[in-house]
């Protein structure tokens, strides 16, 4: 049997007329496809009244993708109960943050906390895996579809709200521990009863406590976590020689998601280069979103691939629902360039993907994703992603990855940072995305690979530079691994890493306390810059080294650190802006200038190899092959090689 990357496609039988159904499975083959991914959505096809089942139509299509010699992926239908399931249980539904309740006539129309919803959903996962356990082209499952994702992380109402204060007294025990944990001595926030405590909405003035919000966030994670164990628990008994999966989505942050994929086989997630762009990237210019709407920004796309190859330390990942035409959700949807869907095919493949499963066979001619493309168009005519994946060569991407090739660079992500960070962010255009990308954007403009790991995921000894980007919390965890880090690896901080506790209070010692020793600095202040006001930043042993910083300013007293370089401009001025104590170096200032200096001294300290690569030009390391990319529109010349624009090629 081959061992390359294998391709797929998500396929909707219920979507397209019976008689469509065998000529489209004999193209899905002949096109090289060798799995699809069905059924997420079709509850209501499968009971479309309670306990009533009609598993024909699902049995045929099964058996027309066997016959065509295709493997099949079920997804368990939890996103989208059914109309007579709501009208019977409207207790099911979620609440929104303005405690509205939200209404059926989309998907993910549910409270994960929700006892009953729990019940159903079990009911129907378990009669849907009892009916194809057997099956032989079945091969595995994918749980629910997009966990949390489009804001239905939290619900702030029903079971939710009412599972909360359980779930508090479980794990403080008593009302004077999470008083102190949440500091609610500020504004006579002190409860005294654990009824009176509510999901952190609606609060009269600003936001709600921090602390508390933080807690909620763990809380509705801990529940769609549970939601999902109860599905993994069935399949693992009904079907223990399938695979179990879920697709994550794009810099996901609503739930913890180390702790969702520590029971999956191996995780997936499903790539929209060109909707993320327009998604996410609120605080970059209009020329680089312009520069980059047809393909995507080449950073944005594989640091998601480095996410969730990292989510299982480092196992192989699938790309569940790759974009092959335009989407349809962004603000913008341009059609993406000719040789798009090739290239993010060998992007992913060269950050670790065993599969990539294109999204989705024929174009919607109905309902809420009439505007969005797949491999065919509506009247079934191929679409301009089915003749690129028409032309792939599979054989060029070889699935090794463990033996060879593995970074040397470490990012640690951890999502109760994430969250204590974006909770407080001090800065209307901060994140920590926004952080995280900063630094890892340095890393590939300088051809660097680099894992991202859990700070309990992470042995020191794999990695000579392990980088945190934005680790606002350090926990026990984090501070024990900072001080039993062997000297041979440096450790990069960046501003505001270390500010809060796990409580999410700043700890009495204030930033960094616990290891402020081991850094040799104390912070001295933070300046959060308002669009168009920079501050000077030099080296202080070279003093035509400077660099503007934007965004966000931190400074350091020195306890022991050197410092490497200083403010020279605004009210820093003269404070050490960067930092370094033996193998620790701490960055206090945002800007891509400066993060690229500090990391090419540290990676030239440490013997790691560096390529300045040219605007939109990528290289990656797989399978002791190395892959430029370019994702310019036009061509770019690079040493001895030329690259066309939107194209990939591998190199020595
Ligand atoms: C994904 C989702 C799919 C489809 C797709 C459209 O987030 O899982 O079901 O809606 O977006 O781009």
């Amino acid at each position: 049997m081959n061992n390359n990357l294998k391709i797929g496609v998500c396929d909707y039988p219920e979507h397209t007329v019976k008689s469509n159904w065998t000529e489209h499975a004999a193209q899905q083959k002949a096109l090289g496809l060798s799995y699809v991914r069905i059924a997420e959505f079709a509850w209501a096809k499968i009971e479309p009244d309670a306990e009533c089942y009609d598993w024909q139509w699902l049995d045929e299509a099964i058996a027309v993708y066997a016959d065509a010699g295709l493997s099949v992926i079920l997804g368990t239908p939890t996103a989208t109960p059914p109309a007579w399931l709501i009208e019977k249980h409207p207790e099911i539904l979620p609440v929104d943050a303005h405690g509205l309740t939200k209404q059926f006539g989309s998907r993910r129309h549910y409270d994960h906390a929700s006892p009953i919803y729990r019940r159903k959903a079990c009911r129907i996962v378990t009669e849907m895996v009892k009916r194809y356990c057997g099956h032989s082209a079945v091969i595995g499952w994918q749980t629910d579809n997009e966990l949390a994702h489009e804001g239905t992380g939290q619900s702030f109402g029903g079971a939710s709200a009412e599972g909360f204060p359980v779930w508090l007294e479980e794990k403080y025990k008593t009302l004077d521990a999470l008083n102190d944990a949440w500091g609610n001595v500020f504004w006579s926030q002190t409860y005294t009863s654990w009824t009176q405590i509510r999901p952190p909405i609606q609060v009269a003035t600003g936001q709600a406590n921090p602390s508390h919000q933080l807690d909620y966030r763990r809380f509705c994670s801990a529940m769609v976590e549970s939601f999902q164990q109860e599905q993994i628990a069935i399949i693992r008994k009904l079907a223990p020689q399938h695979f179990i999966t879920h697709n994550f989505v794009i810099f996901s942050e609503e739930t913890d998601l180390y702790r969702l994929s520590k029971d999956l086989d191996f995780v997936a997630w499903d790539s929209y280069p060109v909707g993320m762009l327009e998604f996410f990237a609120t605080w970059e210019s209009e020329e680089v979103k312009t520069r980059y709407a047809r393909t995507g920004h080449p950073d944005l796309i594989s640091l998601n691939h480095d996410i969730y190859r990292g989510l299982k330390n480092g196992k192989d990942f699938w790309v569940m629902e790759q974009q092959c035409g335009h989407a349809n959700w962004a603000q913008y949807n341009p059609l993406p360039a000719d040789n798009a869907v090739a290239l993010w095919t060998a992007q992913a493949w060269a950050h670790g993907a065993e599969s990539v499963v294109y999204f989705r066979w024929r174009a919607a001619n109905m309902a809420q994703e009439i505007m969005h493309s797949g491999l065919l168009k509506q009247d079934g005519t191929p679409d301009r992603g089915f003749n690129e994946v028409n032309q792939l060569d599979l054989s060029s991407f070889p699935l090794h990855w463990e033996e060879i090739d593995r970074p040397k660079v470490v990012m640690l992500h951890d999502y109760q940072s994430l969250w204590a960070y974006n909770h407080q962010p001090h800065h209307q255009d901060l994140s920590y995305w926004h952080q995280f990308v900063l630094f890892y954007s340095v890393f590939r403009s300088l051809g660097v690979d680099v894992d991202i790991k859990h700070p309990s995921d992470l042995d020191t000894q794999d990695y000579k530079l392990i980088v945190a980007p934005a680790l606002t919390v350090f926990d026990e965890t984090v501070n024990d691994l900072i001080r039993h880090s062997s000297r041979e690896s440096l450790w990069l901080f960046g501003p505001r890493c270390g500010f809060k506790d796990a409580t999410g209070k700043v700890p009495i010692r204030g930033q960094f306390d616990g290891v402020d020793d081991v850094l040799g600095i104390q912070l001295s202040n933070v300046d959060s810059l308002r669009p168009g006001l920079e501050q000077g930043v030099v080296s202080s042993d070279n003093e035509n080294t400077a660099h503007q910083a934007k965004f966000w300013c931190e400074s350091y007293d020195l306890k022991g650190a050197a410092a490497k370089y200083v403010y020279s401009s605004g009210p820093q001025t003269d404070k050490a802006a960067v930092t370094q104590k033996d193998n620790m170096v701490v960055v206090g200032a945002l800007s891509q200038t400066l993060l690229s200096d500090v990391v090419r001294l540290c990676t030239s300290e440490l013997g790691i190899a560096t390529v300045p690569l040219p605007q939109g030009v990528r290289i990656t390391c797989r399978a002791g092959k190395k892959v430029l990319f370019n994702f310019n529109q036009d061509e770019v010349m690079w040493g001895e090689y030329s690259i066309p624009g939107v194209s990939y090629r591998f190199v020595d």
